[in-house]
């Protein structure tokens, strides 16, 4: 996002003070339960959707170093993420070559190279097999330069490592990725993602469908009511800009700090010092952005009415750079975004139970909700054309 942009947001967000309105649609729209209930829509989902895009895994603070490397459960299977010696991020199957063992149970490290638990064969952090023991009596015939670990093709760009895992290779994987974030390239590169540093991650499982997850983070309406012990007095109530990019949506939510600025002060106001910005990246990432840090959260669908969700603090320092000063500050910050997003969890969670009741055949979207309606759409979309 350039300047020019940033002031035609800041001048929507004043417009829309002034009318005490937000961001609406032509029309109201509805969502049929079954969207969200029924396992065999789940699976064609995951399928066409969470499978099939580029999804972010790490934040390349998670892997600084050479020789770094971390296992992570993903949409296919356990994945092996190392950077290289020269620096390059890779990604493999975490699955031997020989008979199918785990070669590496731990979840971060440092290491050139693994050696499976099971007979000891071992590969290089590029994936190459170095050795299998009695290779010469026993497996005569093995081609080493074949028998590498299986890549997945993984891109690092915008601060994020990147699995595409229908991508050709590392090559294709990057085209893709570069295809699917077009429309927020611009954005992306504001945000300087790579220059920051990943705090501690939450992590928990919570009962609800990953879309009614991703629906809460596309308005404002709730704000007001359900955040009223939390942030909900610092935000204007229902007001928002709202953007679909592409596949992916921004959602500018003023403070009301924006009472403070004035048409002709604009030039000298930051975007994030009026607002946070949501950004809902297809399909699982939101990165919900903030003063001085970003909050990225990550939702895993596990089954139709189940996701597994991960926050990460991404700040401006290394953890341990930090001063104990700083760090009391991170940690105060990272428990309001916790409080504040639980919830929104908690709420999904009783909208799932609801839909199992069968009170309601459907959900109701506002004017004021369209891009929840604008986003079912583009799944609806991904579903036909699979
Ligand atoms: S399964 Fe890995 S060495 Fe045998
Ligand atoms: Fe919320």
């Amino acid at each position: 996002m350039n300047r020019h942009d940033e002031t035609r947001i800041l001048k929507q967000c004043l417009n829309l003070l002034a009318d005490k309105s937000t961001t609406l649609s032509a029309e109201t729209h509805t969502s049929p339960v079954e969207r969200y209930t029924d396992p065999q829509r789940f699976e064609q989902e995951r399928h066409a959707i969470h499978q099939a895009l580029p999804v972010a895994y790490l934040h390349s603070s998670e892997l600084p170093n050479p020789n770094d490397f971390r296992t992570v459960a993903t949409h296919s299977g356990n994945v092996l993420f190392t950077r290289t010696e020269a620096g390059e991020v890779k990604a493999f199957h975490n699955v031997c070559r020989h008979r199918g063992a785990q070669v590496e149970s731990r979840a971060s490290g440092c290491a050139k190279a693994f050696s499976c638990p099971y007979h000891a064969w071992r590969y290089g952090n590029d994936g190459q097999l170095l050795s299998a023991p009695f290779e010469q009596t026993c497996f005569p015939e093995l081609d080493k330069s074949q028998s590498g670990l299986a890549p997945i093709p993984c891109v690092e760009a915008y601060g994020f490592i990147w699995l595409c895992p229908t991508a050709k290779n590392d090559d294709d994987a990057e085209k893709q990725l570069e295809a699917h974030l077009e429309p927020v390239k611009a954005d992306l590169e504001w945000l300087q993602c790579d220059g920051l540093h990943k705090f501690e991650t939450h992590r928990r499982t919570w009962k609800a469908n990953w879309k009614i997850v991703t629906e809460g983070g596309l308005e404002t309406y709730h704000f007001k009511f359900a955040h009223k012990n939390t942030i909900g007095p610092y935000f204007l109530s229902n007001t928002c800009v709202t953007d679909q990019l592409g596949a992916h949506f921004r959602v500018v939510m003023p403070t009301e700090e924006l009472k403070s600025v004035t048409k002709d002060l604009i030039q000298d106001v930051r975007l994030r010092d009026i607002a946070h910005v949501v950004y809902s990246i297809a399909p699982q990432m939101v990165l919900l952005v903030q003063k001085n840090h970003i909050d990225w959260i990550q939702t895993v669908p596990i089954s139709v009415d189940q996701s597994e969700i991960f926050i990460t603090p991404l700040i401006p320092k290394p953890v341990e750079d930090l001063t104990e000063k700083e760090l009391d500050y991170w940690q105060r910050n990272r428990e309001i975004s916790l409080n504040t997003l639980d919830e929104d969890f908690e709420l999904g969670e009783q909208i799932q139970a609801g839909m199992a009741s069968g009170a309601n055949s459907k959900l109701t979207f506002g004017r004021n909700e369209g891009a929840l309606a604008t986003f079912n759409a583009w799944v609806e979309e991904r579903l036909n054309s699979s």
